[in-house]
């Protein structure tokens, strides 16, 4: 059994935190999207993996994850030159992935169900195909699924206008190699892409196996900045382990489970988990609140934030009014100007969005 994960793609949906990187090098709770599925794929035992990269963010993807021994598995790296759909992606693959049974793994899902019980249905049920299903209150945002009520797939589309039910497809797959035949079958769809829906849906009008299960636990798909604030609170609430590396001085207050990484300083300041604080940064006169990351180098000095995710190198100060449900990407700056002349002085970003009171 081999993994294929789709980190390709233009990732415009989380623009502008992804103008300048890869959405799924985004971090959850400090680490990227990408790496949670690599250690559900390893946990599951899978060890042989390609990954699906772009020529605008491949090598990033590459030089942060590297050849897989940080996670004990052989990575490959597999270039498409143009995101033309997710079984276009599987194509490109073709010659990594040969004659092998594979699980597909978009690149920015995440899933709380571990993989095992997936994998052991697939191999026991000799299937073509099994997917993973979720009830959604939007389903029209991604393919959905009709299925009988034996649970047997009878239909899939992709982000229908008239959703057939409201049972998502999660980002997750098991195939045999019998996809690349039905692959080979399809056409690309109005929207230019050879997807995936109908490659499988080619399989269920031959009336090969494919099988649905619903995922019990939670599933994020990280794209929009709610689902990455959400995924952050998740991974928090659930995975945090407390470790303090980094300096606090006596005059903080550290409460709930809380990671300081190495080198960081937190300076008269209050700091109420869950919460992670990367390496290198300087804390001062702040109050961090719950469900807050914040990665390596970020400075913030009189700073009041909740529930929020900032990336590296970005720098906060002196803002007195708290800061909640925000992102905010690497480098970027937010302080209070001069008193003289009163205005707002700003330098923003392409697709920024910026709420004031
Ligand atoms: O998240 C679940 C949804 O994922 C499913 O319900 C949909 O059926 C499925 O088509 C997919 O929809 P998205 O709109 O979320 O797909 P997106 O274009 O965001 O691509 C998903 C991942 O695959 C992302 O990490 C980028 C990567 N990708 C995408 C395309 C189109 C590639 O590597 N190559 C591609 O050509």
């Amino acid at each position: 059994m081999k993994a294929l994960i789709l980190s390709g793609g233009k990732g415009t949906r989380l623009r502008p935190l992804t103008h300048t990187g890869a959405k799924q090098l985004v971090p959850v709770a400090n680490k990227p999207i990408l790496w949670y599925g690599i250690e559900a794929i390893v946990a599951a035992g899978i060890t042989d993996i390609g990954i699906i990269i772009s020529p605008e963010t491949g090598k990033e993807i590459q030089a942060k994850t590297g050849n897989g021994d940080r996670f004990g598995a052989k990575i490959t790296y597999i270039l498409q030159d143009r995101p033309l759909g997710l079984a276009h992606a599987v194509k490109v693959a073709q010659p990594f992935l040969e004659n092998s049974p594979f699980i597909m793994y978009l690149g920015d899902n995440l899933i709380q169900d571990s993989l095992d019980i997936f994998l052991a249905e697939f191999a026991k049920e000799h299937l073509d195909a099994l997917i993973l299903l979720r009830t959604v209150s939007n389903p029209t945002a991604f393919g959905v699924a009709k299925v009988d009520e034996k649970g047997r797939v009878l239909q899939l589309v992709e982000k229908p206008k008239n959703p057939p039910s409201n049972l998502a497809l999660v980002g997750i797959y098991f195939f045999s190699s019998a996809i690349h035949g039905a692959i080979a079958s399809i056409q690309p769809s109005a929207r230019g892409e050879l997807e995936i829906t109908d490659a499988i849906q080619s399989l269920i009008d031959r009336e090969k196996p494919v099988e649905a299960l619903q995922l019990q636990g939670w599933w994020l798909d990280t794209g929009k900045k709610d689902d990455l604030l959400e995924a952050n609170r998740i991974i928090l609430d659930t995975c945090l382990q407390i470790a303090v590396d980094g300096q606090v001085d006596a005059q903080s207050q550290v409460s709930g489970r809380v990671q300081i990484g190495a080198n960081s300083k937190i300076i008269n300041s209050t700091i109420r988990g869950p919460v992670i604080i990367g390496n290198d940064c300087h804390i001062e006169n702040c109050f961090i609140g719950p469900y807050t990351s914040i990665a390596d180098r970020v400075t913030l000095i009189e700073a009041d934030i909740e529930h929020s995710v900032i990336l590296q190198d970005a720098k906060v100060t002196g803002i007195h009014q708290r800061i909640v449900d925000s992102a905010i990407g690497q480098r970027a700056k937010l302080e209070i100007a001069p008193p003289r002349p009163k205005a707002l002085r700003l330098l923003i970003g392409d697709d920024s969005h910026i709420e004031l009171v």
